[in-house]
């Protein structure tokens, strides 16, 4: 799969190593112009070096006879100055590669590139951005699937044979199927609602989907309803800037994880942008996870109109989160510890 950071997150990083790169150059620079004030000889050398290439290209154009051994003499002149050069930066307590440029990396003299393939420093980088530019920062070390305990739920089976904790281990394995074939489905992107009372995991989880889906290098936005809203009001009527190349960003993220949907005040102006942001994602095949304490069909139909329901319906996978609040139980586990 190709790479579909975000522009912002490619420009940053390009200009990131353009940076060091321009760094590396002018400390160098600044180094040499040190050395070269303190000890002209220096000077000297690397003039005389910097034409080693020249000379040798002038031997060539005189002829083949005895070219070898003139090269070599050449060569030999070269390591004999490059020795000089060591042991008069010696001399003055500097290291022999003192005023050679130093990249941050060496592998691509931090240019992102080794030919046509992307560094290892570049992906990172642009992994790095992604990561911060996501909206979950910090988040996404906290919650990840590796520390998603199905402990936490009842294993006591309800009337249909199937308890809290079966329920979760299918939403976990969906999830994780989620992330293993994100971009992969010819039938366009995949949407997921998660519905359930509070503290059950679906922030927890879509996190770590979140997570998944930036590794694979996709760009990922993550951010509540009532942020949202507050963005597209900041837009919309202070006309502010930023907060519109926000909402370009909710609209062109590969993956936009709406979380707390229904907390926000209903106006028409929410159902509006809701309406657009659905339909437009939904149109061009932009994934979407959206979790919410809505709970039935009523709710939905309370807090938004027909044509947002119908895509919700339409549109998602529903995932059912039951159980007890697991952010309690954590915290009456912290306050047991504390007390020991
Ligand atoms: N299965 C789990 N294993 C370990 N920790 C969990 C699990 N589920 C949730 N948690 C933790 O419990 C807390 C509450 O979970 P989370 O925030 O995901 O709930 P939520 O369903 O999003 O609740 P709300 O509806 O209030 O937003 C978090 O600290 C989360 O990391
Ligand atoms: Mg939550
Ligand atoms: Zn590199």
């Amino acid at each position: 799969m190709g790479y579909s950071y975000s522009r912002q997150t490619v420009e940053k990083v390009v200009d990131e190593l353009a940076k060091r790169r321009q760094n590396a150059v002018n400390t160098a620079e600044a180094r040499k112009e040190e050395m070269y004030k303190s000890c002209p000889q220096l000077e000297e050398i690397d003039k005389a070096l910097s034409l080693t290439g020249m000379k040798i290209y002038a031997e060539a154009l005189k002829g083949t006879d005895g070219l070898e051994k003139r090269i070599k003499a050449l060569e030999k002149e070269s390591r004999d100055l490059l020795d000089d050069k060591k042991r008069i930066l010696k001399l003055k307590g500097k290291p022999e590669n003192y005023l050679d440029i130093n990249y941050s990396c060496e592998k691509c003299g931090d240019t992102g590139y080794i030919g046509i393939k992307m560094c290892t420093c570049m992906k990172k980088a642009l992994a790095k951005c992604a990561y911060e530019s996501s909206g979950l920062g910090y988040a996404l070390s906290k919650q990840g699937f590796d520390n998603f305990d199905l402990g936490y739920y009842s294993d006591v089976k309800d009337k249909d044979g199937i308890s809290p904790r079966d329920n979760m281990a299918y939403v976990l394995s969906e999830a994780k199927e989620y992330v293993k074939n994100f971009g992969k489905s010819k039938d366009g992107a995949q949407n997921l609602l998660f519905v359930g009372k509070t503290g059950l995991g679906k922030t927890h989880i879509s996190t770590a989907i979140a997570k998944g889906v930036l590794d694979k290098g996709c760009d990922v936005v993550y951010d509540t309803m009532q942020n949202i809203m507050h963005i597209y009001e900041k837009s919309k009527f202070a006309k502010d800037e930023t907060a519109s190349l926000e909402t370009a960003r909710y609209l062109d993220a590969t993956l936009l994880i709406i979380d707390d949907l229904g907390t926000e005040l209903k106006s028409a102006f929410s159902q509006k942008v809701l309406y657009n942001l659905l339909n437009t994602r939904i149109i061009s095949g932009k994934a979407t996870i959206i979790n919410t304490n809505l709970d039935g069909a009523k709710a939905f139909k309370e807090q938004y109109d027909d044509r947002i329901n119908s895509r919700l319906i339409g549109n998602f996978r529903t995932f059912n989160f039951y159980g007890e609040d697991i952010r309690l139980k954590k915290a009456k586990e912290n306050n047991a510890k504390k007390r020991k």
